[in-house]
């Protein structure tokens, strides 16, 4: 701030020099040094913060991050994918040199869980084996998670920390009333996952997960670095938000001055968000500002795939109507002309009143207003055997594509999750993106357009293709 204030005596510097009295003119020269000296330490200061813990990675970031639109199909569905979670989480540990951070909800990569031998645990059970044995190769290994209800299974946890990782448990419930849903990793300061598979070996066979793998990366990894030093400070026993947060912790890549960077040699401008308010150091966008504001952006289309969607809260008691995202989709709609199509899951745990909402938003439709508006569900099959798999088989993806923006979030779409629970978000502006085949924004269009046209989703209109199979009967 105060460097911005001195700023302005400098700019009339065009001004031709005039013959003044030497004295003044001394003075004033010195000062003018001393302001630019000044100047230059603090210039010197911020590109010091940003370069620290780059190295090791070639060049500056904005030369090299590539990144990979990732997912996990469940099992037995036919649809054409993208590289898998799996595959992006083997890399990442593979890659890892000095450093694994997680952010995380809870852990059950075995399926000890379930009590069952599925085969298809395997994939997460290879997981955690090496992540076991990172300590072991040097790297330093921390585990940011929610503070664990009393059913939660902690064999992972405890397999962690005997490995030699740090493990830091977040008491969200007692902070803030909420959870810690975010899901995210940082490797070697210069290597990221965020999206919406949960360490849990389901969310690589048997959930439908998407999210976004960023390598070489370094200011967008320390950027979401920061979001990570957050929880792990709050993750000490008898921790307190603090408020308001140290400097340090404080960005200056937000909706409004995203960082910008080529994202495999294509202009992109990017930045992380971050749930809920009281985590928001200075400088970081809200969650549910980013969201909103990437629906305000959009001119012709908005396109959403979330799991749940509900204006009201959802878990918090007394229940509240919280209609904030769903304003901003009607207004798109209604003042804009923007398209809508939205695809929620849904399976025996979906609440009942998300359908009345839903059809609410969809019978916005019509030819002679213009509003254009879709509500689909996505229905993940199941055979006997997997519909036995607790808490799997549904499509747990959350985010949302426009004709301007990708943006892949962590949360459901309903309000307890931007007021009180902690997730994040990577927001991707790649506009002028029309025929942009290959940026992420594209690839983000393709999946959608993939599952909106698939056999596996069902217009909510059509309520004897799916009132038997969502929600519980
Ligand atoms: C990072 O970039 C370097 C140099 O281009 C390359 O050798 C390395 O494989 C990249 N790492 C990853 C994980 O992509
Ligand atoms: C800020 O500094 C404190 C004290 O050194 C440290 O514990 C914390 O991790 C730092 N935060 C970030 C984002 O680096
Ligand atoms: C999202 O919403 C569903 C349905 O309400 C809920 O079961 C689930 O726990 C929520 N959070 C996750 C894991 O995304
Ligand atoms: C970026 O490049 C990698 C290969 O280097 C590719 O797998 C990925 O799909 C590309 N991402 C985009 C958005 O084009």
């Amino acid at each position: 701030m105060g460097v911005y204030a001195q700023l302005d005596p400098l700019e009339p510097r065009e001004a031709p020099p005039q013959k003044r009295p030497r004295g003044p003119a001394l003075l004033a020269g010195l000062s003018i040094l001393l302001l630019l000296t000044f100047l230059v330490l603090v210039h010197l200061r911020l590109h010091g913060d940003i370069a620290e813990g780059t190295e090791g990675t070639e060049g500056s970031c904005g030369d090299t991050c590539r990144i990979v639109l990732v997912e996990s199909i469940p099992e037995g569905m036919s649809l054409g994918s993208s590289p898998s979670t799996f595959e992006a989480w083997l890399e990442l540990l593979t890659t890892a040199r000095h450093s694994v951070d997680i952010a995380s909800f809870y852990w059950t990569l075995t399926n000890e869980d379930t009590h069952t031998h599925e085969p298809s645990a395997a994939q997460g059970e290879r997981v955690l084996s090496e992540l076991l044995q990172l300590p072991g190769r040097g790297v330093s290994v921390r585990v940011a998670v929610s503070a664990p209800s009393a059913k939660a299974p902690l064999d992972d946890l405890k397999a962690l920390e005997s490995s030699g990782a740090a493990v830091r448990t977040v008491d969200l419930p007692r902070l803030t009333g909420g959870v810690l849903h975010t899901k995210f990793w940082l490797v070697d300061g210069a290597h990221l996952y965020v999206g919406s598979a949960n360490m849990d070996w389901r969310s690589l066979t048997q959930v439908k997960e998407l999210g976004a793998a960023v390598y070489n990366c370094s200011c967008l990894a320390q950027d979401l670095g920061k979001i990570f030093e957050a929880y792990w400070a709050l993750g000490v026993p008898e921790a307190s938000i603090p408020a308001p947060w140290p400097d340090n912790f404080s960005t200056s890549f937000n909706a409004e001055t995203p960082l910008e960077l080529p994202l495999n040699g294509t202009a992109a401008a990017v930045y992380f968000s971050s749930s809920p308010p009281a985590l928001c150091p200075s400088g970081r966008t809200e969650d549910l500002s980013a969201l909103l504001g990437v629906i305000e952006g959009a001119e012709q289309f908005v396109d959403v795939a979330v799991m749940s969607y509900l204006p009201g809260t959802e878990f918090s008691r007394p229940e509240r109507f919280w209609p904030p995202i769903d304003d901003g989709l009607r207004r798109a709609v209604v003042e804009r002309g923007v398209r809508l199509r939205l695809l929620a899951g849904c399976w025996g745990h979906s609440r009942a009143d998300m359908f009345p909402f839903l059809r609410s938003l969809a019978a916005l439709a019509s030819d002679r207003t213009g509003f254009r508006v879709a509500v689909r569900l996505f229905l993940v099959p199941a055979s006997a055997a997997q519909s036995r798999i607790p808490y799997a088989r549904v499509n747990h993806n959350k985010y949302m594509v426009t004709d301007k923006a990708a943006y892949v979030g962590t949360s459901n779409w309903s309000g307890d999750y931007f007021e009180r629970t902690a997730g994040s978000a990577l927001v991707v502006a790649q506009p002028g993106a029309g025929g942009g085949a290959g940026t992420f924004r594209q690839q983000l269009q393709d999946v959608f357009e993939r599952d909106w046209s698939s056999g596996y989703s069902v217009d909510i209109g059509d309520t004897q293709s799916w009132a038997g199979r969502c929600g519980p009967r």
